[in-house]
């Protein structure tokens, strides 16, 4: 078992299989004057399934693939499908836009991924062409569906942001009536690609809470699951579930039991930190895996205890200005 300096245990890693999207949220990326990663910036499959094994080896039992967006990086499946097969390893997930995803639900299935994440801001398609700057709601609901068909979980994540989509916060409520799905309502975070910082948050999980309840009165908390990064609640009678992630606020640190590898390995202990150890670079050094492994045991052994801690110490860049993209979320 894994575990850090502050006594937590470490068994998810997020693995960001690219920095390119086909949508353009604008609190992810600008819309324009983006410099992709060259291939030789990226790890390869081999690169990343190589330390997927040396994780799992290590303890790490969940890995989520992120991005970017995971469809738009060529050969995708397979990656997944090999990571699959990995000994130890008990889930393997992904956080989608849901563009590309339909056509590849039923090998999903097949390779036993049994839940997915779809990022939705709206359930209005004009407001998700003004979020996204692209016109691809219906491709998104479409995999919506073809998901549930499968008996595939799937979480909803919303961002909620102000002017934007705060009128989509009760329908999206609503989409839990007949759908079995859990709508996740996630505090806007400042990692949107253009470095423009801002004091706080308007849309707080307070606040998300307070307008849930002023058109719930009775919506009910669920028991949150171990290692959950959102307050669950349930409107009786519905058949899904409604969250709010605390992205910005940070209150989950104390059971935070996630590391990241952005797509170009490096390997990140925390959200806010700046990057511990770049994976990338040791394995094209030729490091052998038992020294891989004590460097990795390192940086958990030195991780920021929460994400204001990781944020405080970053020592260059101290604004941050990535975009999620870049980090995986
Ligand atoms: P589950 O594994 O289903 O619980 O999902 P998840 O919340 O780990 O992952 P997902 O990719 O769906 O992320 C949803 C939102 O939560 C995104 O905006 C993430 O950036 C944010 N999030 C996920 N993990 C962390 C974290 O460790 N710290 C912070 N601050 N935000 C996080
Ligand atoms: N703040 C909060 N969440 C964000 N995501 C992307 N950018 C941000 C941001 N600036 C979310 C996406 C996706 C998840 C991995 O991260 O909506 O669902
Ligand atoms: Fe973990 Fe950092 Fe997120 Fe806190 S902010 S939950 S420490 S990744």
């Amino acid at each position: 078992m894994l575990t850090d300096n502050h006594g937590r245990k470490i068994n998810y890693l997020r693995l960001a299989v690219t920095d390119r999207c086909n949508l353009r949220c604008f609190y992810c990326m600008p819309e324009e004057g983006l410099n992709w990663l060259s291939r030789a910036q990226l790890m390869t499959y081999e690169e990343m399934l190589q330390t997927c094994a040396l994780l799992v080896g290590m303890g790490i039992e969940k890995i989520r693939i992120t991005g970017g967006e995971p469809f738009v990086r060529k050969d995708i499946m397979k990656l997944l499908t090999a990571i699959s097969k990995l000994d130890g390893l008990k889930e393997l997930t992904l956080t989608t836009n849901g563009v590309l995803t339909a056509p590849h639900v039923s090998e999903l299935k097949q390779i036993g991924v049994k839940s997915v994440n779809l990022s939705l801001d709206t359930l209005d398609a004009g407001r998700f062409f003004s979020i996204t700057k692209r016109d691809e709601f219906a491709n998104v609901m479409a995999t919506m569906d073809e998901l549930l068909k499968h008996d595939i979980e799937v979480k909803i994540n919303a961002v909620v942001m102000d002017g934007k989509n705060t009128q989509d916060i009760v329908p999206l409520v609503e989409l839990t009536k007949e759908l079995p799905v859990s709508v996740r309502f996630i505090e806007e975070m400042p990692f949107n690609g253009d470095g423009h910082v801002y004091s706080g948050i308007k849309w707080d999980y307070v606040r998300i809470l307070d307008e849930i309840k002023t058109a719930y009165p009775g919506i009910a908390k669920l028991e949150d699951p171990q290692y959950s990064t959102s307050y669950n609640y349930q409107v009786p009678g519905y058949l899904g579930s409604v969250g709010i992630i605390a992205a910005y606020s940070r209150t989950f640190c104390g059971t935070c039991n996630r590391i990241r590898i952005t797509p170009e390995g490096e390997l990140k202990t925390c959200l806010y930190d700046n990057g511990v150890l770049n994976i990338k670079d040791q394995l094209r050094a030729g490091v052998s895996d038992s020294d891989l492994k004590t460097m990795l045991l390192t940086t958990f052994n030195t991780r920021a205890k929460d994400g204001w801690e990781a944020e405080q110490l970053r020592t260059e860049n101290v604004r941050i200005h990535e975009s999620m993209a870049t980090i995986g979320g």
